[in-house]
């Protein structure tokens, strides 16, 4: 009854840039080994399910970049969605189809662009998590230690430990101010959200009824339709007019069967330049470069990713990041790279 439903759809704008509307950061080869995150995290769960368990959701918009990149899926394991309205619709579309096509289905919810160290630890507690939520009513996170003061990310704070491995969630916080983050941080008793959740679907459902009543209902009104022909025109009538809001705000700050398993496999959100700062190798004086012809002085902490032919000459540097990416070019204090997003949502479309 285990099932695999990898998140492809979001625009990566934090990465920009390097990530475009046009082709996301999921799909790009960020850590240079040949495959592309996707690809990578495809392969990842190819050791928790059997394949033709593995659903992709994403916007129709991808589906040709999603079926070069994984020529072994078939096309009814992409599940497409006509419009942009963020996790919680596009979890809430993928739980009742999935659903309906088993109603004990349980899956793993999770992002397509993350990096993760040990794998093997990985398997095992997604293992442990599945086990855990095949018995219980219970919408489960994955929880990461917290190093910095993130504000891209959601905290956790954990109470009793109600089994072995598995913490009852007091509180769940989703991108706090810095002022809140640095509280947390502090505390001791929060943990970093990895994004990765393990639920029935028919638990994620009933979490929808209570908090979100408009996304269930309106996913809950096509019931008759998924898997068969009349769900292409069914999606294609109602998707858009979903509420825009993530599955962490949705769900996860209101409800109150959230547990959490603190797990420890080398995670790193690829969510930012700094995380892939974190993740990459550096040099003596802690800047990741990756660039064709450039002369780097007095310049530290800093990402430098020159991905043209052009020579560059870098001075006097100290917490920045640079990226050429032949057509633009961004130049931006590292600790207010959160504000890329934002910057990028004012840019043309194409970018
Ligand atoms: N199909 C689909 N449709 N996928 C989407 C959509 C959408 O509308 N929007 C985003 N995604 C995908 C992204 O491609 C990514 O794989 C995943 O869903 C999560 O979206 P992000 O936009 O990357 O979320 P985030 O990084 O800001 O925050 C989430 O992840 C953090 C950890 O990386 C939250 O769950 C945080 O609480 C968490 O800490
Ligand atoms: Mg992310």
């Amino acid at each position: 009854n285990n099932y695999v439903l990898i998140m492809a759809g979001g625009i990566g704008s934090r990465f920009w840039p390097k990530s475009r509307n046009h082709f996301p950061k999921q799909f790009l080869d960020i850590l240079g080994t040949g495959k592309s995150l996707l690809q990578i995290t495809y392969n990842r769960f190819l050791k928790v399910c059997p394949a033709e368990h593995i659903f992709i959701v994403t916007n129709s918009q991808y589906s040709d970049i999603i079926l070069e990149q994984l020529p072994e899926i078939s096309a009814d394991q992409l599940i497409c969605e006509p419009s942009r309205n963020n996790t919680a619709p596009c979890i809430a579309y993928a739980s009742f189809k999935l659903a309906a096509l088993n109603p004990e289905a349980n899956l793993i919810v999770a992002p397509s662009d993350h990096f993760i160290l040990f794998e093997d630890v990985f398997v095992e507690r997604i293992g442990f998590a599945l086990e855990y939520t095949r018995n219980h009513e219970a919408l489960v996170t994955l929880g990461i230690s917290p190093i910095r003061p993130d504000t891209g990310y959601g905290y956790i704070q954990y109470g009793k430990e109600t089994e072995e491995g598995i913490y009852k969630v007091e509180k769940f916080r989703e991108k706090p101010t810095l002022q809140k983050a640095q509280e947390y941080l502090s505390a001791g008793n929060y943990l970093w959200n990895a994004g990765i959740f393990i639920w029935k679907a028919k638990t994620i459902i009933s979490a929808l009824k209570k908090y979100a009543p408009e996304i269930h209902d309106l996913f809950e009104s096509g019931k008759e339709h998924y898997n068969s022909p009349a769900e292409r025109a069914f999606i294609d009538e109602n998707y858009a007019s979903s509420p825009n809001i993530s599955i962490d705000y949705a769900i996860m700050e209101q409800a109150d069967n959230i547990y959490t398993i603190p797990a420890n496999f080398g995670w790193s959100d690829l969510g930012t330049w700094t995380s892939l700062h974190e993740a990459a190798g550096k040099d003596a004086a802690n800047n990741v470069i990756s660039a064709k012809q450039v002369n780097v002085q007095d310049t530290q902490n800093s990402i430098i990713h020159i991905n043209t032919h052009k020579v560059a000459v870098i001075r006097g540097l100290d917490n920045f990041i640079v990226v050429d990416d032949g057509n633009a070019l961004l130049i931006y204090p590292k600790d207010q790279e959160q504000e890329i997003k934002e910057v990028v949502r004012q840019l043309a479309d194409e970018f």
